[in-house]
């Protein structure tokens, strides 16, 4: 009997019953986006090495080279345009990837990232400092949404005033339930925004990241779109993933008191990180490349032209990591690919691993007793299938007994 086609993301079952259902199909899946779009995703860890080792080769991050994008397969009016037509770094290739990369990686050195130590952790402090009263509180509108919204509006000049506007974009243009128009709206919205802030840093160049990247610019020729479009990505790329991360961080940490107790004693912060990407990835559905040809993948066929994902979760794989399913900080994480790897690899994963340890460690050390307020079964998440994180939950911070 023919399987029939996974949806993604499937109605009436959660986003990880889908991904579970997608990874026990085999190494790589064809799947149909919302839309009826068809693709496929990569799942296993030697497929998803496989893409990886392939891009700007056997494929490419710029919709130029999908034709389906192009001949009138794929509706005009698709939702996930916004994301594939959007000219940016993470949507090009070759020499046209590097020339952007050089820039903002000028301005994004490991440096500026150490230094905002002192900083990232006067933010977590004051965000503990203000949980609202009572034992009982969200800890995802407390803490782990505006920590991660806080650091990099700060990191690039943004007003603490304007940070929950440039948070709603950010939501509207990765939930798969916004309409096209939502999207584009939410995209344009942000992208004037942007414009306007890097204007303002043209005349009072600041301490911040939109103002180093102006003067990494002065050796290089970005125009003013490609450096506004640069800030969008690293901007909603630097806190959609890591607002989840947290959550999902503390969802795990809550069901295994156990390795929280290792974590807070022996000040193993950084490995709690590594294995919460491990066991889940916020990022589950890393944005789309295209087949350059026909290419084979773990001994599968892509069609040339397909849209492919890899899986942001291949840290379950069964036959690369013992013991997969078990959340256990002394995983082996050196193979890690939840940052991805190649000339896409993550260019804020310093900054995620910094601050998810400072928010984590500030967290838990303050109250080495929180738990879950409710059965972790009913934690509600968000409607995406891109990135993945509880859109709330409801924790007790001391509980007694
Ligand atoms: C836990 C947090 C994070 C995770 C799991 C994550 C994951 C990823 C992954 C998997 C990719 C590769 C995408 C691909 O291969 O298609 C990527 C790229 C990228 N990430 Fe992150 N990321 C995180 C945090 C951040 C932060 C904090 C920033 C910025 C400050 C950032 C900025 C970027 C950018 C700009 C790219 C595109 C790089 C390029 O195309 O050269 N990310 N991220």
């Amino acid at each position: 009997m023919t399987e029939s086609i996974i949806q993604l993301p499937t109605a009436g079952e959660s986003i990880f019953e889908t991904y579970d259902r997608i990874s026990r199909r085999g190494p790589v899946v064809p799947i149909e986006l919302p839309g009826g779009v068809p693709a496929w995703i990569a799942v296993s860890y030697q497929a998803v090495s496989e893409v990886l080792a392939g891009d700007g080769r056997l494929f490419s991050k710029n919709a130029e080279n999908c034709p389906s994008l192009h001949d009138g397969t794929i509706p005009a009016d698709w939702p996930l345009r916004a994301l594939t037509d959007i000219d940016h770094m993470l949507n090009k290739d070759g020499a046209d990837h590097r020339r952007l990369r050089k820039t903002i990686s000028q301005a994004f050195t490991p440096g500026r990232v150490a230094a905002l130590e002192p900083r990232i952790r006067k933010i977590a402090a004051r965000l503990i400092d203000d949980f609202p009263d009572g034992d009982e509180i969200d800890i995802v509108s407390s803490f782990t949404t505006p920590f991660p919204v806080r650091v990099i509006c700060e990191l690039f000049g943004v007003p603490e005033s304007d940070q929950p506007q440039i948070r709603q974009w950010s939501t509207a243009v990765v939930s798969h339930t916004s309409t096209a128009e939502e999207m584009q709206s939410a995209v344009q919205g942000m992208i004037g925004y942007l414009a306007e802030l890097l204007e303002r840093k043209r005349t009072e160049l600041g301490d911040d990241l939109a103002s180093a990247l102006l003067q990494a610019n002065a050796e290089n020729d970005l125009s003013t779109d490609e450096l506004v479009n640069m800030l969008w990505l690293v901007i909603i790329a630097g806190h959609e993933t890591t607002v989840h991360m947290l959550g999902n961080a503390v969802i795990a940490l809550c069901a295994h008191p156990e390795q929280r107790a290792i974590a807070l004693a022996a000040d193993r912060w950084s490995d709690v990180v590594e294995e919460t990407l491990r066991y889940r990835s916020s990022v589950l559905a890393p944005f789309v490349r295209y087949a350059q040809g026909d290419v084979t993948v773990a001994g599968v066929r892509i069609p040339a032209g397909s849209l492919v994902f890899w899986y942001g979760s291949v840290g379950r794989d069964p036959e690369h990591y013992p013991n997969a399913d078990t959340f256990d900080i002394d995983h082996d994480h050196r193979d890690q690919l939840a940052f991805g790897r190649g000339p896409h690899f993550c260019l804020g994963a310093p900054l995620a691993r910094l601050e998810s340890r400072i928010a984590l460690s500030a967290l838990f050390t303050r109250y080495p007793r929180l738990s879950l307020a409710c059965d972790p079964e009913h934690v509600p998440y968000g409607p995406q299938f891109i990135t993945v994180g509880p859109l709330s939950v409801p924790v007790r911070l001391a509980p007694t007994g």
